[in-house]
């Protein structure tokens, strides 16, 4: 049996733990929901005070050229792109994630004109389905795209295939795909691979360069603690660069925005993909939230982010034996950095433990959904939060009706 001792001493020798003490996290509350958003770290109050106060306040208009706000997605591309394996000037930050994945789709689909597929996984997140929909209706030709049962994708490979378009950890189960080997089969039949790293980035090591990956973007506010809403990042590999068009162009991406030419010419680079004015205060937030990773590698954030998991899983297979289905898998090649459990009063449920201060969340159907982010949970927090599920098991506070009652955000 696991004890809670024995979970204090394994913080006291953690070499991350001094990390937490950059977060606000209130009092009596456990978070397991930084995959779903981040919290606040001191750096994010820290930046964004500072563009409040100085850069905006003070140098207004000036602040474009004097503060560098124009460099700022390309700036923060560069911090972002080592965390994926990228290469300077292969990351860009703008929009959001829906919208990236817009671009990134739209300007594949016009490299392959002879094919016309788009595979993706039949369970990915919904937004990404909706986009790829709506950008293959865009196409100018008939293009089809085709929501597959994702152990099926050997055998859906083929000469009519343009793009893939894969999660790299599911939503739902936290399960986590093989980028390098998948990529490598959809590149043997021709066609071209965009990940979407939104529940990866910042919490598993990935290598975009090693496993020759043509595309990839991901969110900014989950594990990367950048804020609600917070701007997204693209990749494009270096050689795409330059033959990928961007199918949104606007004059922030335009070679020389303030020449005001009425046609369209692609800044050089990744640059090509931002549209609009960058979103300067939530840019500043990202920046801010992406100073801790250079005290950190990914793979000290990975070490202890399966810790943290196989604590969790093993708690829980001790403490209410046979009460959930422990959906995320146990082999770590494919865990990312959330377990997932299957109930039949998953939202109730979840419901209750928030009342009782830990916080995770429901994904419909019947998941219960738990993130843990290494840069500031501790094993007593694992713990802690376990004997908490065990309370509200218990007690049977999950039938209360109050719990029933969907809110908007589950
Ligand atoms: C896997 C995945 N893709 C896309 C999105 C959509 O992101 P955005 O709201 O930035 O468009 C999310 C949001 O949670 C996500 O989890």
């Amino acid at each position: 049996m696991t004890t809670r001792d024995d979970c204090r001493r394994r913080d006291e020798s953690d070499e991350l733990a001094p990390l937490r003490d950059w977060f606000t996290l209130p009092e009596g509350v456990i978070y397991l929901d930084g995959n779903s958003l981040g919290p606040v770290s001191r750096g994010v109050r820290r930046r964004v005070n500072e563009v409040l106060d100085h850069e905006w306040a003070t140098g207004l208009v000036r602040s474009w050229n004097s503060a560098g706000w124009m460099e700022m997605p390309s700036r923060l591309g560069d911090q972002i792109a080592p965390l994926i394996g990228a290469r300077p000037g292969e990351v860009v930050v703008a929009d959001s994630l829906t919208i990236l994945l817009a671009k990134l789709i739209g300007g594949a689909l016009a490299l392959r004109p002879e094919r016309h597929v788009v595979l993706t996984d039949a369970v990915n997140f919904h937004s990404d389905l909706y986009i790829a929909r709506a950008m293959a209706a865009r196409a100018g030709r008939p293009v089809e795209v085709r929501a597959i049962d994702r152990a099926d994708l050997a055998g859906e490979l083929g000469p009519e295939v343009a793009l893939v378009l894969l999660t790299h950890v599911d939503f739902r189960t936290g399960e986590m795909l093989d980028v390098a080997g998948l990529t490598a089969a959809v590149h043997a039949c021709g066609a071209l691979m965009l990940w979407d790293f939104a529940h990866s980035a910042g919490a598993v090591p990935l290598d975009v360069t090693g496993a020759h990956v043509d595309f990839a973007a991901g969110c900014g506010y989950k594990y990367l603690n950048a804020g609600p809403g917070s701007p997204a990042f693209l990749y494009v590999r270096r050689s795409w660069q330059g033959v990928l068009e961007n199918p949104l162009p606007g004059w922030l991406g335009h070679a020389r925005p303030f020449d005001f030419e009425p046609t369209y010419e692609p800044a050089p680079g990744v640059r090509t993909f931002v549209t609009s004015s960058p979103s300067v205060l939530a840019l500043a937030a990202m920046e801010g939230a992406l100073e801790i990773f250079s005290y950190v590698s990914l793979d000290q954030l990975r070490t202890k982010s399966l810790a943290l998991t196989d604590l969790f899983i093993d708690l829980i297979a001790e403490r209410v034996p046979g009460v959930f289905e422990i959906v995320t898998p146990r082999d770590h090649a494919r865990r990312a950095s959330q377990v997932s459990l299957r109930h039949p009063e998953s939202y109730a449920f979840v419901q209750a433990l928030i009342e009782r201060g830990v916080i995770g969340d429901f994904r419909d159907p019947d998941i219960s959904r738990f993130g843990f982010a290494p840069l500031y949970l501790r094993y007593v927090d694992v713990y802690d939060a376990v004997e908490q599920m065990v309370a509200v098991l218990e007690g049977e506070e999950h039938r209360v009706a109050r719990f029933a009652v969907r809110n908007p955000v589950t």
